[in-house]
């Protein structure tokens, strides 16, 4: 039936249904307890035209304690007043469950001489239990000076219809919330059982490489991470060492690609005095340096073949030599190298010699692509959130639902690195307590970037990203990097490379 075809009374009926659907689709959509509350109480006064009011709510499953949680144009002692004397009210409400209306209070032989009436010159008075299925979880007390004509019986079934939603809405905001700590507990659990802590993941992906880890821990086998940018190999090649049976030796990492051949040559085995111009006296290498313990070799595919074939003799003999020295030196290291390149690749062309790649490859461990593991998305989400939002003494508790799914169906090609920083900025930029969509700022994936990148070389346009991002941040490199989502490292070997 249209509208207009109504009579006065089914009108009346369907604003009604009209206005609860619209409350129950404002309050249902507040996950957070506390902001629920606040806007559960404004729509009671606005709906009474009320001035004043509370929310309280049960504090235990039984007994007739509550607790105020919520309260508008109301002072502590008024609260503390109106509770205590109008007690009646409120221990009546939460007893029998049905909703007490005083329009007249001063008149009502039950109430006009409870002293919180008198003095605060109260006319009106609404208190609507909140129950589910017969159980009380608290009251909404709504009151006025002036006699409002709308605290009558005649809007109760409103009135009660709308505590009910709410009701509803507060107990799922209260499932959410043990959720949530219950969700923290568990993954707080799952990492103390595999031991690797920051290491944020439990899909069968990552379970995978867990249990390869957890088996590589006690070996000195090699290992090569590989994996795309931001998939966390140099957080992996730390949790190796920091877990193993080398953990009280030292951790060296070397960025393969930072340094020109021969005084990387010199970084790595040391030097003996006078060799080259500039060795001014015998300097030990990072080999010597990390002597008992581990060594990361980060993108190994960035390596010249000069320096592969020296290597090679590290990992087959054990032993280096300086740089201009015959002396030769023992070393026992265990050798961890990362890659986002594909080294077999390398292998093919003759840019990476192939037995060093299977001395390098004796256990290999490949990390997922975050879009390959979305599982692992909302963890992950919420473990950056708590640091950041710790970090930032920051209020914010949560991600408001089609938040989750936009992080979850984003692509990610940044991994995990560009998830850390599109949280991080979302913890800046939130208005709210809720991280929303907006907040976010994920870039559209879209065809446009694509028919402009058919023009460029990858390089170039690689390049230009570059230049721009370094414009932007005044040649800030850690701002920059932050920008195009890769390492500090990573820019300032192209930084030297193209000479920005
Ligand atoms: N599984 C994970 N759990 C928690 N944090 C992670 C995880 N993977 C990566 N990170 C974080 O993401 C960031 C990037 O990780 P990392 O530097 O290890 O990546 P990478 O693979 O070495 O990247 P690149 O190839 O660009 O050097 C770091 O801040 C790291 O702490
Ligand atoms: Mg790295």
């Amino acid at each position: 039936m249209k509208p207009e075809a109504m009579s006065r009374e089914e009108k009346k009926q369907f604003d009604a249904v009209e206005a609860l659907s619209e409350i129950a689709q404002k309050i249902n959509t507040i996950q957070e307890i506390k902001p629920l509350l606040d806007e559960i109480l404004v729509l009671g006064l606005d709906e009474l035209a009320a001035e004043r009011g509370f929310v309280l709510l049960k504090s235990g499953e039984t007994g007739e304690a509550f607790e105020v949680e919520t309260s508008r144009n109301l002072s502590e002692n008024q609260i503390s007043d109106i509770t205590q004397i109008s007690s009646s009210v409120i221990r009546n409400v939460l007893s029998s469950g049905e909703a007490i209306l005083l329009f007249e209070a001063e008149k009502d032989p039950r109430y006009r001489t409870a002293e919180s009436i008198v003095i605060q010159k109260i006319k009106s008075i609404a208190c609507i239990p909140l129950s589910i299925k017969n159980r009380q979880i608290g009251a909404i007390y709504l009151d006025s000076v002036s006699k409002r004509s709308r605290f009558t019986q005649e809007n109760l079934p409103f009135l009660t219809a709308f505590a009910n939603q709410a009701a509803i809405a507060i107990e799922n905001a209260r499932l959410y919330q043990a959720l949530r700590n219950e969700n923290r507990r568990l993954r707080g659990e799952v990492q103390r059982i595999h031991g690797f802590d920051e290491i944020i993941g439990r899909s069968r992906e990552m379970e995978e490489v867990f249990d390869v880890m957890s088996r590589l821990l006690d070996t000195d086998a090699s290992v090569l991470i590989e994996g795309e940018s931001g998939t966390g190999k140099e957080l992996v090649a730390r949790a190796i060492h920091y877990n193993g049976h080398r953990k009280d030796k030292p951790f060296m990492a070397l960025f393969c690609g930072a340094l020109p051949g021969s005084l990387l040559e010199s970084e790595l085995f040391g030097h003996k005095k006078g060799s080259f111009t500039g060795a001014v006296t015998d300097k030990r290498g990072l080999f010597e340096a990390a002597d008992g313990g581990t060594f990361f070799l980060d993108e190994i595919g960035d390596l010249n073949l000069d320096i592969q074939t020296k290597l090679l003799r590290v990992l087959q003999e054990g032993e280096i030599r300086r740089v201009g020295d015959n002396k030769v030196i023992k070393v026992d290291v265990r050798i961890i190298s990362a890659t986002n390149k594909t080294l077999t690749d390398l292998v093919q062309t003759g840019e990476f010699r192939e037995d060093l790649y299977y001395r390098l490859n004796t256990i290999p461990l490949l990390l997922p692509a975050l879009r390959n593991r979305s599982s692992d998305v909302p963890l992950l989400a919420h473990h950056f959130l708590d640091k950041f939002a710790a970090r930032s003494r920051s209020e914010i508790t949560g991600f408001e639902r089609d938040t989750v799914e936009a992080l979850m169906t984003h692509d990610w090609p940044g991994n995990v690195r560009e998830l850390e920083n599109t949280i991080e900025r979302a913890v800046v930029m939130a208005r709210g307590k809720l991280i929303s969509r907006q907040d976010l700022r994920l870039p559209a994936t879209g065809t446009q970037e694509d028919s402009f990148a058919g023009s460029l070389t990858l390089q170039e346009l690689t390049r230009r990203a570059v230049k721009q991002a370094l414009d932007a941040e005044e040649g800030n490199i850690s701002a920059a990097a932050k920008i195009l989502d890769v390492s500090r490292r990573w820019l300032h070997y192209k930084i030297k490379e193209w000479e920005l």
